[in-house]
């Protein structure tokens, strides 16, 4: 049965809507968020394949004006020349302030075209059509926008909210097994954050298993999309209580810096990110060790990697350092307590975070 959570931000809140085949609504779903007129429908090479043509179908007959601009698929794409390409393609479409950008994928094409309608003729609206389990737990939610630097990545960007995401779980079917795994990541952070319900209805099921059950999915895309939702709410611009989202990734982003993004995915990062920082705390906070073993097996059982890469620490160490979520000098990091409950802002003491690095590489 589809569902739908709301992000509740006074006048420019939105509603999520999540469930098998709901793509077929969004021409409905456009016309009720306030799309009108002329619209643009961004996705990458791979994603524009399979659904763009039925979207842009689907938006025409409900009497808009579409066009369809089409970025080559990847993380490398989420930069200021594929920018410039959304900005051509509005200028070409006609597009102006009461007209939509809507980006159908997965991450990458949520940020990027994200951005651009932040930008484009100083904002207009926006509709997430996320593809990837990542973008439907994470990404498409929130309104955090924005494209990489040569320097690093998310450097430049706009919080700005979506008019309306609808995520069609029928989509993951497509979605390459890999990529599937790496959006459960960001699930099981939910689940370590703030909700340990995540963590044992996982415990019921291998890939496959989950693969085919829609209801599962459904019921784990929601109750993500409803802890990100009240986080947003209470902390739109990560003056604090946002940065629980983080958990896992002051190591994981640096494990995708030092290993130059493309051998791991940001999931899988994210993964062993987490094993490091329920390790941490084990070792500074009341995190029992039971509850890293829980969380290690659930994560191997989707086939996420656990294990510490061999990746030099002072470089790992450096890229944590440059992370733009560092503040004063210090690295912060979301240690939890037990699984449901974290802190964030967690200074640690580098001899111990080397230490704990080194315990557990192999
Ligand atoms: P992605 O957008 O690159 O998609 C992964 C791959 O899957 C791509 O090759 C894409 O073509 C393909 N794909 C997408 N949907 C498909 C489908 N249904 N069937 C077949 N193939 C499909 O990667 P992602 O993991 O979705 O997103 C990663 C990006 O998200 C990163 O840039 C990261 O920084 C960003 N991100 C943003 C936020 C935020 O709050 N804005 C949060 C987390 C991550
Ligand atoms: N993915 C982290 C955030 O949206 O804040």
């Amino acid at each position: 049965m589809p569902c739908t959570c709301t992000v509740d931000l006074g006048e420019r809140s939105y509603p999520i809507q999540i469930g098998a085949g709901i793509l077929e609504t969004v021409g409905r779903e456009c016309e009720s968020a306030g799309v009108q007129g002329r619209a643009l429908v961004v996705a990458d090479s791979a994603v524009a394949n399979l659904y763009a043509g039925r979207v842009q179908e689907l938006l025409v007959s409900c009497g808009l004006t579409v066009a369809t601009v089409i970025i080559p698929a990847g993380e490398a794409s989420k930069n200021h020349t594929q920018l410039i390409k959304i900005y051509d393609a509005a200028l070409a479409a006609g597009l102006e302030r009461s007209s939509s950008i809507i980006a159908l994928g997965g991450g990458v094409i949520g940020d990027l075209a994200g951005y651009a309608a932040a930008t484009y003729l100083r904002g207009v609206r926006f509709v997430q059509l996320p593809t990837t389990l990542l973008a439907m737990v994470d990404s498409a939610v929130g309104g955090k926008t924005g494209v990489n630097l040569p320097q690093g990545k998310n450097l430049i960007g706009a919080f700005h909210q979506p008019s309306l995401v609808v995520a069609d779980i029928d989509c993951l079917a497509t979605l390459p097994q890999r990529e599937f795994a790496a959006g459960l990541a960001e699930v099981i952070k939910y689940g370590v954050i703030a909700d340990p319900k995540i963590i044992t209805l996982l415990e019921q099921y291998d890939l496959a298993a989950l693969r085919s059950h829609s209801e599962v999915m459904e019921q784990l895309i929601l109750r993500s999309c409803e802890m990100k939702a009240d986080v947003v709410r209470r902390d739109e611009r990560e003056g604090g209580l946002r940065a629980i989202l983080n958990f896992g990734h002051t190591l994981g982003h640096a494990i995708e810096q030092v290993s130059g993004y493309g051998e791991f995915l940001h999931g899988e990062a994210i993964s062993i990110g987490m094993v490091y920082a329920a390790r941490l705390s084990e070792r500074l906070r009341s995190f029992s060790s039971a509850s890293t073993d829980r969380l290690l097996r659930v994560l191997e059982q989707v086939g996420l990697p656990t294990t510490y890469p061999a990746l030099s620490w002072d470089e790992l160490m450096a890229a944590m350092q440059r992370d733009k979520k560092k503040q004063a000098g210090e690295v912060g990091f979301v240690l939890a307590d037990a699984l449901g409950s974290v802190q964030f802002g967690c200074v640690v003491p580098s001899e111990i975070l080397r230490e704990v690095w080194e315990s557990g590489s192999v």
